[in-house]
This record gives C-alpha cells, structure tokens and sequence, in this order.
C-alpha cells in the first residue's frame, strides 16, 4: 500500500472564509504526518472532510484508494478519529464505554472486555477504568477518547490537536502512544499548533496557512529551508528595539520568544553580530551560533504565526 491519504485540490469555504483553497496532499501509509498551522488555518475542516463528517465543495480525497464523498462507509471502516466521534456516555464507566463501543465493533462480550482492558492499559487509565468518565479529568478524557478511536484498529487515525490541554507527563504518555500505533502499521494524521511535537513525530510536514499549503517536506528539509545556522542573542528588554536595527544589515533580525535571531553564515557572522552590537553600545547577555528551530520556520512561513486566520475570519 502506497498512499494512505491523497487530497486533490481540495476546497471548502464558510460564506467568504476560505478554509481550505485547492489544497493537494499525499501521505505514505505506516507514518505520522502532521499537519501544522496557526488558528484558523484549516487544519479541522481538512480532518473533518477526510473523516466524512463534511463535504468538500470540491475536489476530491481518498482514504486508503476509497473516495470520501463517494464511499464514505468504507472509510468510516477504516478510520478512527479523537474528537467528535467517540460519543462517550458520561455515566458509563471508561471500561464500560470501551466495551459498548468494541461490541458495537462486532466483538464477543469476553474479546470486547479483553480490548477495553487492554486500551485502557496502553493510555494509562487501568486505575480509572471503573469510574464513571463524569469524574474524569481533561486529560483522562482525551486518553479515554483515543482508546475509543483505537477500538476498532483504524489503519488510518486522525488526531486533531490531541495534546493541547495535556500536563508534560500525559503528552509524552500520547507521543509514546502514537509512535507505537505507527509501529504497528497504521497511519496518523496529526494536527498540532505545536512544533515539539511534530518534530518529534512526524516523519513529514504539511504547514497550512489561511487554507493553503505553505511548505511540505520533512522536519529537516522545513528547517534547512529557513537557511541554514542563525546567530542567536540576547539583550536586555530595553535594548531589544535598538539591537534589531543595529543587526538588520545582516539580513532579517528578528526579536520572538525572547531572543534575536539573524541568519548565519558561518562563525564570522557571531563576531559580527558581537561588533555591530559593541558598536552600537548594546550589551550582550548570551549570543550562540546554532540551526533554526522548527518555531523559527513556523515563524518564518507565517508571517505572525497566529491568529491570522480567525482575524480574517
Ligand atoms: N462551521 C463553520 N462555519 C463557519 N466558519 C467556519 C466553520 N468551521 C470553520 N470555519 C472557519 O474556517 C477557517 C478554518 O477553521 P478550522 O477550524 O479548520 O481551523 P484550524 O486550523 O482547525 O484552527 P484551530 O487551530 O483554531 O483549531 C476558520 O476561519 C474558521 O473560522
Ligand atoms: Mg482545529
């Protein structure tokens, strides 16, 4: 099996917001993909349509060779989606709605307790299982959630921001999760507004910005692209202003996150950077030579990196 997910030229628009403009995808089964943007970008309309819960107005897409407008029964056999589709019962214990939901899949009683069991061992709720979800918290719900959509083995799963709300420890808990779903042939498609978490994932990117495509390629390749090494410094708050325009000469200085950055050339450009600034009578509390972060080309890609699209909108 090639393509696990190929998006030809889809479209959808909300009244005048463009959600998606002609966007064109392909991912390779058995990977993470993920699929990167600010609010607003498109990210859940595109998940939405490939999960046959919307229509395209036009285009197309298909989810392991099946069309998702034409064949939605047979991708919605195939497919698990966290979000919207698990409609867990509140008063239900979580193992209870793993097995309702697994006897819905088609399992004995005894395979549907020995599925749930086994689910609620992998993202780590054994110890909640026999508590009503109403008592859940945030993030107990979001692992109930992905066990629900792994109750039926989907060869193609879709998580849509599943981290966002998560403590550390519960988010490293889901990126070992997800890295093992991979391992056992399916493929992911994940959503995210964070750049750790593709990074570490994702075998390859899609940055989606305003509906459209802005880059695609791998980890590497995005960063490689942001050019090579930057120079990274430090100023006080107050010098921040004053240090950006005495480095523009060097190409495009930046001030984000608390840090300058100038693109680099090689080490010359740290002793530069370290002049111009002495030159300027600014002085430098940390400055290092290193590659851009994936934020960077996020950043970079972007524009402002947020926001963007629900001011638009
Ligand atoms: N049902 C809807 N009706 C009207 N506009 C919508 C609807 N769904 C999405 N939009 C608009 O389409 C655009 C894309 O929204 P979408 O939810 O796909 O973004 P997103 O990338 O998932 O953002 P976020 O990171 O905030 O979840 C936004 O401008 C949004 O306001
Ligand atoms: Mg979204």
């Amino acid at each position: 099996m090639g393509q696990a997910i190929v998006i030809e030229k889809l479209r959808k628009s909300f009244g005048k917001t463009v959600a998606l403009a002609d966007v064109d995808l392909q991912v390779s089964a058995g990977v993470v993909y993920g699929l990167l943007g600010p609010n607003g970008a498109g990210k859940t309309t595109a998940v939405r349509i490939l999960a046959t819960l919307m229509r395209a107005d036009s285009g197309r897409a298909l989810i392991d060779g099946h069309d998702v407008a034409r064949d939605g029964e047979a991708v919605r056999r195939i497919i698990g989606l966290t979000g919207q589709y698990a409609a867990l019962d509140e008063a239900l214990t979580g193992r209870e709605n793993l097995v309702l939901i697994a006897r819905l899949h088609g399992l004995s009683a005894r395979d549907a307790r020995r599925r749930a069991d086994a689910l609620l061992e992998q993202v780590g709720l054994s110890e909640a299982a026999l508590r009503s979800v109403r008592t859940y918290s945030g993030g107990m719900r979001r692992r109930v959630d992905l066990a629900a959509s792994l109750v039926g083995r989907p060869r193609v799963l879709f998580l849509d921001e599943p981290t966002t709300g998560l403590d550390p420890a519960s988010r490293l808990a889901l990126w070992d999760l997800v890295a093992m779903i991979v391992r056992d042939g399916a493929t992911v498609l994940l959503s995210s507004q964070y750049l750790e978490e593709v990074d570490r994932l994702a075998a390859r990117i899609a940055v989606l910005d305003h509906g459209r495509v802005i880059a695609e390629g791998t980890p590497g390749e995005l960063k490689a692209r942001a050019g090579g090494q930057v120079v990274a410094l430090r100023v006080e708050a107050a010098d921040v202003d004053a240090a950006t325009a005495a480095l523009a000469p060097m190409g495009h200085a930046r001030a984000a996150l608390d840090e300058i950055t100038v693109p680099a050339h090689d080490e010359s450009s740290l002793l530069e950077a370290m002049t111009r600034l002495r030159d300027a009578g600014i002085a430098v509390e940390e400055i290092a030579l290193r590659r851009p972060t994936l934020d960077e080309v996020f950043l970079n890609l972007t524009g402002d990196g947020g926001a963007n699209g629900e001011k638009a909108a």
